[in-house]
């Protein structure tokens, strides 16, 4: 696993290369965000996905770029095309959406930051490709084939990689690492709800210490 500086996230492949597992997390008090992020820092993951399925998701976007150094800072959940001036404003570093219909998908391309744009078929990974895009979020994962149709989509589209995420876990990550067209996972597994809630950080370091653990054990097949 190469490892990439934070000053340079120019690109979704730096954006692949940063970790082997991107933290989905979804905060419900700002304040929750900054800890939480250097936890994972000191866990050795240097990258997270901070969502807006809570109210408290933009400002925790916001603390995290402006206070935790050397952490790429990453706006998920983006499914609206205003939500993404919104989270560049904010100061995140990449966009990730979990589909890419067309006004998303222009408005997510044209904001300049790196994209992880979601595709959960082969259509839609194509459709991507034509937005000048060849890495990309595979979502819903397992729901959606898993590692099997990355592996077949590899067959017509040797050029794409991936970002697979929902339903990745502890058990299946090496599997899906192990993949020639996937960059990284992505999974919630890493900040537990309850964890978070009551500020479990200790908790939050172990699980990213086990998660970073997984770019020294896995061998390209
Ligand atoms: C995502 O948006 O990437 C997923 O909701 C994460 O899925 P998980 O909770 O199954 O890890």
């Amino acid at each position: 696993m190469t490892s990439t500086p934070t000053h340079e996230i120019r690109t979704p492949a730096d954006v692949l290369a940063v970790s082997p597992v991107i933290p989905v997390v979804v905060v419900e008090e700002v304040e929750q965000a900054v800890p939480l992020a250097q936890a994972l820092l000191r866990g050795g993951i240097r990258v997270i996905e901070l969502t807006l399925r809570s109210e408290a998701g933009l400002g925790a976007i916001e603390a995290v770029a402006r206070e935790v150094e050397g952490m790429v800072v990453g706006a998920g959940t983006v499914v609206a095309p205003a939500q993404v001036q919104q989270v560049k404003d904010a100061g995140a570093q990449f966009v990730v959406t979990p589909g890419s219909p067309p006004r998303l998908l222009e408005a997510a391309v044209g904001s300049g930051l790196p994209l992880l744009a979601g595709a959960g078929t082969l259509t839609e990974m194509l459709t991507i490709a034509e937005a000048g895009l060849t890495e990309m979020k595979f979502f819903p994962a397992e729901a959606s084939g898993g590692r099997s149709y990355l592996s077949s989509v590899a067959g017509p589209c040797p050029q794409l990689r991936f970002c697979p995420t929902g339903g990745v876990t502890p058990g299946n990550a090496r599997d899906y690492l192990a993949l020639p067209n996937v960059g990284c996972v992505g999974g919630s597994w890493l900040t537990p709800r309850d964890a978070v809630a009551r500020g479990d950080w200790g908790r939050v370091e172990e699980l990213a210490a086990a998660a970073s653990a997984l770019a020294s054990s896995t061998a390209p097949e």
